[in-house]
């Protein structure tokens, strides 16, 4: 089958496309369980990006076939995976996702309807399960919270303006850096829209009527303490990446000042072990698509051959809202 391969850490321009073997129904993460599919479209991100230059936490001997999450058809199942052959899905594979065919772990395979299309499918599991994760199991958001979301524009940032609405947030904030960006965080169902190289604080300060209660943060570097100055009493701030490049310090007498938390969301690896846990949230997730609350906006679109130019994309801070990958032909 066709996929794209990291050959060397070379970078974004450096992934060639190949062919490989089609994968068993075995996972690395599940030995002897997994779940085939047949990949229509497969979900691009920033830890990609930092893979082609083995930037990334998880270093795999090379060559490997990256792509963490893909929509299709279910292909092949091992026994008692809760799917069937045929079934359409979202699937979070973790590797190997920019190729024909994928193999997940079964708990993170989820059934989805015809409210999504392909592409939309394709950028659910990561982003959305993350702002789930972030917004609600980390930072305790309650039904009434003012919420404001930095990188809001992005994969995770539009997730999370949709999650937190459909979790009943009373505001939502959005900081982003242009225009075309501000654009893609109202599509996203934010209420108010801030700019990163203007006056955000202030800006937040004022509309939010005095702070907020939570900041998600997937963007790090010199923000950092103005989002803890941004935030009400009892505020929380949830660390989910560091796409600004530079990892912030805390200096921990703000927290105190205005008994105010730093929480770390680290999605994958936590729920990875933990099947019962990814049905708990595939099922919130269920409700707020149901709800009409979660629609992934997708940005840009590429044929597999083209996924370099999908991950220079992400790492020119270009992409807004999804990008994907059209593994199959578009109908
Ligand atoms: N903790 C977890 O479990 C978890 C799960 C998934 C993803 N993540 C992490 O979350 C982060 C965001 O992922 P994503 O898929 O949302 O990325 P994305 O779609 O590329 O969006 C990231 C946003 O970061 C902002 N940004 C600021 N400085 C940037 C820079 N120098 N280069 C690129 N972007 C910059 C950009 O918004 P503006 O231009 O508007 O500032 C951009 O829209 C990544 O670090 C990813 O690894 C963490």
């Amino acid at each position: 089958m066709r996929a794209i391969q990291i050959t060397s850490l070379d970078g974004p321009g450096a992934i060639e496309l190949t062919d490989v073997p089609e994968p068993e129904p075995s996972h690395m993460m599940t030995p002897g369980e997994g779940v085939v599919v047949a990949v229509e479209a497969a979900g691009v991100a920033f830890p990609e990006v930092l893979q082609t230059r083995g930037q990334y936490q998880f270093k795999p001997d090379l060559p490997f076939v990256p792509g963490a999450e893909v929509s299709g058809t279910v292909l092949a199942a091992s026994d008692g995976a809760g799917v069937a052959v045929g079934d359409r899905v979202a699937a979070f594979c973790f590797l190997g996702g920019f190729a024909e065919q994928a193999v997940a772990p079964p708990h993170m395979v989820f059934k989805v309807g015809d409210e999504l299309d392909a592409a939309q499918a394709a950028g659910l599991v990561l982003n959305y399960h993350t702002a789930y994760f972030a917004l609600k199991l980390r930072g305790r958001l309650a039904e009434g919270d003012k919420v404001l979301v930095h990188g809001a524009a992005g994969g995770v940032g539009t997730a999370a303006i949709q999650v937190a609405k459909g979790l009943g947030a009373a505001q939502v904030i959005a900081v982003v850096s242009t225009d075309e960006k501000e654009q893609v965080a109202r599509d996203a169902g934010a209420d108010d829209v801030v700019r990163s190289d203007g006056e955000w604080r202030a800006q937040a300060l004022e509309i939010s009527g005095g702070g907020v209660d939570l900041v998600v943060d997937p963007v790090g570097g010199d923000r950092f303490t103005d989002s803890l100055r941004s935030l009400a009493e009892d505020g929380r701030v949830v660390v989910v990446g560091f796409t600004g490049g530079s990892i912030p310090e805390v200096k921990v007498n703000r927290l105190l000042l205005r008994n105010t938390e730093v929480i770390g969301a680290g999605w994958g690896a936590y729920v990875m072990s933990r099947p019962q846990l990814n049905r708990e949230i595939g099922a919130a997730i269920d409700a707020l698509i149901a709800s009409g609350h979660v629609r992934p906006i997708v940005g840009a679109r590429f044929g597999l051959e083209r996924a370099g130019e999908a991950l220079e994309l992400i790492d020119g801070r270009g992409a807004l809202g999804k990008v994907v990958l059209d593994v199959a032909d578009r109908p």
